[in-house]
């Protein structure tokens, strides 16, 4: 059995005004009919796949519980952050309650904000990293770079793996986040992959790796879990040790460091969906180019994205190219397709006016 944990925090900015603080990207519906979320959720249930477990904050437990019912799953548990640290101390925290079921019970870590259209040949991928993650080993999932993105990790394989074998592979090192001549470089000797930031591994495993490379968050989130509270099925991790925790991902409190790391390579597609861009591209464009939400219409458009999102609402483009607009109720964005990238500085700003 594999236990599906399914990571549901982090707001994200480079979606705004659609994905905010209050309503973060995984549960809207940005391409085909359920959320990012739901998708994930069912791309990770089915034979072999125990029901999640979801890892949240407050405001989003009931978002959770209903989007999880309208697809018909209910979650083994919901695991609720009093407060966002990143990634390290809810997967911990994950481990620590999973380990007291079964220590060997394997985990399979992912965000809920991915775009995986194949859903079948994913889970294929995740059973033949199985027996590698029984074994002990920490299983990263590998694609293979386009382009030297800096908002990535790097799997850099080792001199004897063979990146076109469809099992894990032996790592050398994980680097994350490189700079933008490191990432360059790392394109360039073409020996290394992009971290999906979906891992396997036993509760076992990880929890040694972070005995021996985090162990300064050890206490802390042991404690959050002992102490927890769980009612109508909500888990709520104890607020008082969980304040005092670092934030820190687990890409740089764990994988830089470990040395029992694999990386079993994905060849399907896989998009994080990083910008407005990106939603134009995997949403899929008609033959003009356009991608038009309901109540939106495109004349004369080309390889623009018009979003309205509002009930009611209706949104009209005349004669754009290469144009981003998204009308929410409070809200509306209006940008050229190639400075998409460019929102965070809208939210930063719009946050500076207070
Ligand atoms: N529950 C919970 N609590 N989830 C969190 C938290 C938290 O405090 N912080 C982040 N997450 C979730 C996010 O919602 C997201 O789904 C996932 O964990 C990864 O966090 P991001 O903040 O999006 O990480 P990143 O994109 O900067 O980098 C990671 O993903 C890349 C691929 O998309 C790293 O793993 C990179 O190495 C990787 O390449
Ligand atoms: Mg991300």
């Amino acid at each position: 059995m594999i236990h599906p944990v399914l990571l549901c925090g982090g707001s994200g900015t480079r979606l705004w005004p659609l994905s905010r603080k209050s309503y973060p990207k995984q549960f809207a519906r940005l391409i085909g009919e359920e959320s990012l979320f739901q998708g994930s959720a069912r791309r990770l249930a089915g034979e072999g796949f125990a029901p999640p477990l979801v890892v949240t904050g407050e405001p989003f437990r009931f978002i959770v519980t209903e989007q999880l019912a309208a697809i018909e799953q209910a979650p083994q548990a919901i695991l609720i952050e009093p407060e966002g640290r990143n990634t390290a101390p809810a997967i911990l925290a994950a481990a620590l309650w999973m380990a007291r079921k079964d220590p060997e019970a394997v985990m399979l870590v992912a965000p809920s904000d991915h775009v995986i259209p194949d859903a079948a040949a994913f889970r294929a991928a995740v059973q033949a990293a199985l027996p590698a993650a029984r074994e002990g080993q920490l299983v990263s999932f590998g694609i293979t770079p386009t382009r030297p993105e800096t908002g990535y990790g790097y799997l850099k394989l080792a001199a004897d793996a063979d990146p076109g074998a469809s099992r894990p592979q032996p790592l050398e090192r994980f680097v994350e986040k490189p700079d933008h001549d490191s990432a360059q470089a790392l394109l360039a000797e073409g020996r290394s992959l992009w971290n999906a930031g979906i891992f396997l591994f036993s509760a076992r495993a990880i929890l040694e790796a972070f005995a021996v490379h985090a162990d300064v968050l050890a206490e802390e989130v042991q404690r959050a879990v002992d102490e927890a509270q769980t009612d109508m099925g909500f888990t709520r991790l104890a607020p008082e040790p969980w304040a005092a925790l670092p934030n820190i991902s687990v890409d740089y409190a764990i994988m830089e460091k470990a040395d029992n790391l694999a990386v079993m390579p994905y060849r399907g597609h896989w998009s994080d969906l990083g910008g407005w861009d990106a939603v134009w591209q995997e949403a899929g464009p008609d033959a003009a180019g356009n991608v038009c939400s309901d109540n939106a219409t495109a004349i004369g458009c080309r390889d623009t994205l018009l979003r309205a999102e509002s009930e009611g609402q209706e949104l009209v483009g005349i004669g754009l190219r290469d144009m981003i607009a998204v009308a929410m109720g409070d809200a509306v964005l209006v940008a050229h397709k190639s400075e998409a990238q460019r929102v965070k500085e809208a939210v930063k700003a719009l946050k500076a006016k207070g």
